[in-house]
C-alpha cells in the first residue's frame, strides 16, 4: 500500500481526492495549516468511504514539520495542494502569496530531496496561459503573463519545479493546469465552502439560488463570445480529483516532467451556467449585467487531448452533474462547513 502525502488536502480539490485515494486503497497523510478549510471537511470524507487520512496540522513554511511527516511515514509522492488561491486578495497582499505559494513549495521541495522523495504533483492553472492566443489552449503553446500575483505565484512554482527536474532527472514531477472547478461529492456532504463573499461563479450562483445573496453581477455582457459573457471550462472536481490519480500512475511510469491540462475541451458561458442552474435546483438565479471585472479573458478553455493520450483520463460528469451536485451541497450546507 503506497503512502501519499497530500498537502492543502482538507480544502476543496484537496478532500475529493483524499476520498479517491483512500477509495482506491493509498495510505493517505494530509498536510493542512487550515487557513482556507477545517478538519470537518476529513471526518465527513471518512464517513463517506469509512476510512480516514492522518492529519497532520502543520505548514509547508516549516521545514521541522515536514521532516517529522518524512521521518514517521514512508512516503512515496506528494500530492501538492497547499496555497492560497483569492486573486483579488493576492493583488493587496503579493508577498503573502508568493511567500505562500512559491517559497512554501520551495520549501517543500528541499525537504523532499533531503529525504529521498522525488515524486511530485502539482496544482497548477490555465491561469498560467494568460489571455490566450489561440483556442482551445494546449500545453505547447507558452504560457502568458497571468495579470495578478496568485497567477503569477503558479507560473514561477511551474518554472522553480521544471528547473529542478531538468537539473536532476530523478524527480518525477506532474503539472496540472486546472480549468475551473465545480460541483460537489454526490453525497452533498463535502464542497466548495468560501470564505465571505465568492469571488468565484459557481459558489457565487449556488448562493443566490439558496436565498444567501440577491443576484448575480454577470461581469460584461459585451465580450466575442455567442452571448457576450465570458466563457470557461468547468470541470467536476470528482473529475478534476480523479486526474490526479491518473498524476500517479504516470510517475509510477517515470513521468520525468510532464505537463498537462485538465479541463473538458467545453466552454460554457455565465448565462449558460446560470441556465443550467437554474434548471437543476428548480430555483431562479437572479442576475444584473454589470462591468467587465478587470484581468479576465473574454473565452478560456482547454485542449484535453493530452490527458486522454497520456493519463488515460477524461472528463466523465458534464454541466448538469455539476450543477445538481453543487445544489445538493449548498442547499443541504448553506452556510458552508459549521465554524
Ligand atoms: P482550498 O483553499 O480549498 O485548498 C487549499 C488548502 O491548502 C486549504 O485547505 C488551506 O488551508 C491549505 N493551505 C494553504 N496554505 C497552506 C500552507 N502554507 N500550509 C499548509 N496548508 C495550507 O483551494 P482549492 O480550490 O482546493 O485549491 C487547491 C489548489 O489548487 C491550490 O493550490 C489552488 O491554487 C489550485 N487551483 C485551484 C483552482 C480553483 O479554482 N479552485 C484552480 C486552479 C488551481
Ligand atoms: C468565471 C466567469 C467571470 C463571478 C479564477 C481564477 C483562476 C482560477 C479559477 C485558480 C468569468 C464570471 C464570476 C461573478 C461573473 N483559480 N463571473 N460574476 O476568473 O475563470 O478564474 O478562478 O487557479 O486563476 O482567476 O473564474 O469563477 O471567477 O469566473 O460574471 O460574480 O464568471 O467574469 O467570466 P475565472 P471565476
Amino acid at each position: 500500500m503506497k503512502t501519499i502525502l497530500v498537502t492543502g488536502g482538507s480544502g476543496y480539490i484537496g478532500s475529493h481526492t483524499v476520498r479517491q485515494l483512500l477509495d482506491a486503497d493509498y495510505k493517505v497523510v494530509v498536510l493542512d495549516n487550515f487557513a482556507n478549510s477545517s478538519a470537518e471537511s476529513l471526518s465527513r470524507v471518512s464517513k463517506i468511504c469509512g476510512k480516514a487520512p492522518d492529519l497532520v496540522e502543520g505548514d509547508i513554511r516549516d521545514a521541522v514539520c515536514l521532516n517529522s511527516i518524512f521521518a514517521k511515514y514512508k512516503i512515496d509522492s506528494v500530492i501538492h495542494f497547499a496555497g492560497l488561491k483569492a486573486v483579488g486578495e493576492s493583488v493587496e497582499k503579493p508577498l503573502m502569496y508568493y511567500e505562500n505559494n512559491v517559497y512554501g513549495t520551495l520549501n517543500l521541495c528541499k525537504v523532499m530531496a533531503a529525504n529521498h522523495v522525488k515524486n511530485i504533483v502539482f496544482s497548477s492553472s490555465a491561469t498560467v496561459y494568460g489571455d490566450p492566443i489561440e483556442l482551445p489552449l494546449n500545453e505547447n503553446l507558452p504560457t502568458g503573463k497571468p495579470t495578478n500575483p496568485y497567477g503569477m505565484s503558479k507560473l514561477m512554482v511551474e518554472h522553480m519545479l521544471t528547473d529542478m527536474q531538468n537539473a536532476d532527472p530523478e524527480w518525477n514531477v506532474v503539472l496540472l493546469r486546472y480549468f475551473n472547478p465545480a460541483g460537489a461529492n454526490s453525497s452533498g456532504t463535502i464542497g466548495e465552502d468560501p470564505n465571505g463573499i465568492p469571488n468565484n461563479l459557481m459558489p457565487f450562483i449556488s448562493q443566490v439560488a439558496t436565498g444567501k445573496r440577491e443576484f448575480l453581477s454577470v461581469f460584461g455582457d459585451d465580450y466575442d463570445t455567442h452571448d457576450g459573457t465570458g466563457v470557461r471550462d468547468y470541470i467536476h472536481v470528482e473529475d478534476l480529483a480523479d486526474g490526479h490519480l491518473k498524476a500517479l500512475n504516470k510517475i509510477d511510469q517515470k513521468a520525468g516532467l510532464f505537463i498537462c491540462n485538465l479541463g473538458t475541451g467545453q466552454g460554457y458561458s455565465v448565462l449558460d451556467m446560470v441556465q443550467a442552474f437554474e434548471k437543476a435546483s428548480g430555483q431562479t438565479v437572479a442576475y444584473k449585467i454589470a462591468p467587465r471585472r478587470s484581468g479576465d479573458v473574454a473565452s478560456c478553455y482547454a485542449d484535453p487531448a493530452l490527458a486522454a493520450s497520456e493519463l488515460g483520463w477524461s472528463a466523465k460528469k458534464g454541466l448538469q452533474e455539476m450543477c445538481e451536485d453543487s445544489w445538493r451541497w449548498q442547499s443541504q450546507n448553506p452556510d458552508g462547513f459549521p465554524k
